[in-house]
């Protein structure tokens, strides 16, 4: 049976193994994931018994802004409204009712938040990355 948790205390290990799924993810340590779950606003996890299948997190003001991380639903789990409902559950948390502007990054999955209400009309992201090397120092 599917469930869905907000807990952040659960085994990492967990999140390490579905994030080696994405590209944009793979080879994350998990002393860094323990540490992304302990300051993150909201992570939301979709569980197959006590497998992990689906997660996403957000992170917010509470009030104007909120960004949407990190949406992953495990390859076997795909296409079964696990990563609908994870985004669903994000936009309307009782925590975060208030806030007015909700914003995420895709490179090629707009079609699967364009379904969700979201819009690409306001192209308006810049991004600085810190230097791998830079990261560790
Ligand atoms: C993108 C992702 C989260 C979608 O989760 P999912 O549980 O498979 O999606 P759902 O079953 O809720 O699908 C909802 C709708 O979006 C569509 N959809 C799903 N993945 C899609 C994709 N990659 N591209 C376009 N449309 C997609 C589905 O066909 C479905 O449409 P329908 O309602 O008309 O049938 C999942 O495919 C995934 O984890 N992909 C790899 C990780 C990734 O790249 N995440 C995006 C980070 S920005």
């Amino acid at each position: 049976m599917l469930t869905f948790s907000e807990q952040k205390d659960f085994d990492a290990t967990h999140l390490v193994t579905l994030y080696a799924q994405a590209p944009w993810a793979v080879g994350r340590s998990l002393a860094d994931v323990q540490e992304m779950l302990a300051h993150t606003d909201l992570a939301l996890s979709a569980w197959d018994g006590d497998r992990l299948v689906g997660f996403g997190r957000v992170l917010t003001d509470y009030i104007y802004r909120a960004s949407i991380w990190d949406v992953i639903v495990d390859r076997a789990y795909q296409g079964q409204d696990i990563g609908t409902q994870l985004v669903q559950r994000m936009l309307h948390h009782p925590s975060l009712k208030r806030v007015e502007l909700f914003w995420l990054c895709t490179r090629d999955k707009q079609a699967f938040y364009e379904k969700l209400g979201f819009s690409a009309k306001e192209q308006t992201g810049m991004v600085w990355t810190r230097a791998k090397q830079a990261r560790s120092e």
